[in-house]
């Protein structure tokens, strides 16, 4: 196939646009072969596939097992996956295949190395759901700190109209102002949950194994066992 002599060496590619990148390294009119293992997981159908469509043809499952994977993918040159792995069997099975692009951010559902030794491109986002991961945090944060699900279904239950006093509560209110949080594996969504942490009022600490990257970012990091015996609450996330 001609889309193939562009591809000299394995690279790991960051792409936020799957279609865009697939026409960068294998042009526009080579009528790929594309098959999207587990559309439901990312996609369950309000978002649109048609930039994939126009590249060739383009096959779309909501799920597939390993099983399936190698058959659906027997053909194909560009595989499209949100959760379905593929190992060191699955990429030997697959004779055609030269892409297999990840729609997350984390690319352990892949043989790198296999990958590598067969000249296969593997793409991942890197900054898929940061502001949603950083937000979930607090939510399940902010959880412990004041029970809402709770006193919600409680109060509808009648317990404060029950109550001796005006101030109904089952459990104290932690307040996250000066409180410390600690933050092992200082990337995107880590930085991100720094921010809201501070907007919370809350001393921030980090660790990471390269910091670099944390030059001129206003944290304060500090090592390990500093983390595990200064913070309030720890974010483990890398
Ligand atoms: N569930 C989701 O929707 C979702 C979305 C995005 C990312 N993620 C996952 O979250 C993780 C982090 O994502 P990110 O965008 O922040 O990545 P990132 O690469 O920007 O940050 C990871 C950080 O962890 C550090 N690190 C790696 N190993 C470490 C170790 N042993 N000790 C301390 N620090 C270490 C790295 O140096 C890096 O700074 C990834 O595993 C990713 O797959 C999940």
């Amino acid at each position: 196939m001609e889309i193939l002599k562009k591809v000299t060496e394995v690279t790991i590619i960051h792409h936020e646009n799957i279609a865009k990148y697939l026409i960068r390294y294998f042009g526009k009119e080579n009528n790929m072969n594309i098959v999207v293992t587990d559309s439901g997981t990312l996609n369950p159908g309000d978002l649109s596939w048609d930039e994939l469509k126009k590249l060739g043809e383009c096959h779309i499952y909501g799920n597939s097992t390993q099983e399936e994977t190698i058959i659906r993918c027997k053909d194909a040159q560009i595989v499209v996956t949100n959760k379905v792995a593929f190992d060191k069997q699955t990429i030997e099975a697959l004779p055609e295949l030269k892409c297999i692009a990840i729609t997350a951010t984390g690319y352990n559902i892949v043989d790198i190395e296999t990958a590598k030794k067969k000249g296969i491109i593997v793409m991942n986002v890197p900054v898929y759901g940061t502001k949603s991961v950083a937000q979930m945090v607090f939510a399940l944060l902010l959880e412990l700190t004041q029970h809402v699900g709770h006193h919600n279904e409680t109060v509808h239950e009648g317990r404060w109209e029950k109550c001796d006093n005006f101030c109904y509560w089952d459990y104290p209110l932690v307040e996250l102002a000066n409180l410390t949080m600690g933050i092992i594996g200082c990337g995107q969504i880590g930085m991100a949950t720094a921010n809201i942490a501070k907007a919370f009022g809350m001393k921030v600490i980090v660790y990471d194994v390269y910091t670099d990257h944390l030059a001129g970012k206003n944290l304060e990091v500090v090592d390990i066992d500093t983390i595990f015996t200064q913070s309030d609450v720890i974010q483990a996330v890398r």
